[in-house]
């Protein structure tokens, strides 16, 4: 089961998980885009059940964590990778925006998890993979919701994974750093923010597919924590370190066409009671 499989890095993994031989229960907002993922597995051979809903509304997990009860009984495999960022200063989102963002990358994930885990350790087997980021490694200007989030969940899922791995039942933080996808992007607005990333640092962004990958491995040597890529995992402390150095040249700009993200950057004005 795969939420956020409508694109990017969701729907690489359901294409390696197909690939793997699973049947899939593929979730996302757009049914025409999640269509668009599930019929060349379908032809391919591989059973692929569909959810489309707002992770958001009231009572949503409720309903997915049935369907694909319905579907596919408990799956063994739950990603938790349905997710969204904003990049812009925190005085400048409004508190619901902030809670959405918080409920989406992290209390989802958590509830969604919480559906389904008196099944999976009835049964002793189960696998949850989670979405984090390389984020929590390095906390970047203009991401502290997101990075809260993904903090957040790299401790859930790990705690979880030493809670409930004796009986039977795994847990794993993938943690990429920035990979081409449209995370990020303002309905209307212009291309992704990563886009621009990969303009001055195209060393730094990498495929889905190399998170997919990522990801079949995760579930044959299971681990708590996948820094991908590994070299990132490596270089991590040499980069923390080096953080005077660069500053806050690495990270994503605020998106573009966004009236209150354009505001962002600019200098605050200068206070007329100060020293002259
Ligand atoms: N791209 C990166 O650089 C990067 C780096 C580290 C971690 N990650 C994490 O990887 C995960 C996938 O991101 P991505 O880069 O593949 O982003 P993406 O291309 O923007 O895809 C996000 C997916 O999440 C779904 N989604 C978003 N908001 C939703 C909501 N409110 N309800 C239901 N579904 C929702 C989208 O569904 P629809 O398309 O149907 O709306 C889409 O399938 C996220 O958790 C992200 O934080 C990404």
């Amino acid at each position: 089961m795969v939420t956020g499989a409508s694109r990017g890095i969701g729907a690489a993994i359901a294409r390696a998980f197909a690939a793997e031989g699973f049947r899939l229960f593929l979730a996302g907002r757009d049914r025409a885009a999640l269509e668009a993922v599930a019929a060349p597995l379908r032809e391919g051979g591989t059973p692929v059940a569909l959810w489309v809903g707002e992770l958001l509304e009231e009572g949503a997990v409720d309903r997915l964590a049935e369907a694909a009860r319905a579907a596919v009984g408990v799956p063994y495999v739950l990603v938790n990778n349905a997710g969204a960022v904003r990049a812009a200063r925190l005085e400048l989102r409004s508190p619901g925006e902030v809670a959405d963002e918080l409920r989406l990358d992290l209390g989802v994930p958590l509830v969604l998890a919480r559906a389904f885990l008196p099944d999976l350790l009835r049964r002793g087997r189960g696998h949850l993979l989670n979405l984090g980021s390389g984020i929590v490694d390095l906390p970047l200007p203009r991401l502290a919701v997101y990075a809260a989030a993904k903090s957040g969940l790299r401790g859930f899922s790990v705690a979880l994974d030493r809670e409930t791995r004796r009986r039977g039942v795994r847990s794993t933080v993938l943690e990429p750093i920035f990979v081409r996808t449209a995370l990020g992007r303002l309905p209307g607005g212009g291309p992704p923010p990563i886009e621009a990333v990969g303009r001055r640092h195209p060393h730094l962004v990498l495929a889905p597919e190399v998170v997919a990958r990522y990801a079949v491995g995760a579930l044959y040597r299971p681990r708590e924590i996948v820094r991908i890529p590994r070299a990132w995992g490596l270089l991590r402390p040499l980069l923390v370190a080096a953080r005077p150095l660069y500053g806050n040249r690495i990270g994503l700009p605020p998106p573009r066409a966004a009236p209150a993200a354009a505001r962002e950057d600019r200098p605050p004005p200068a206070d007329p009671s100060g020293p002259r």
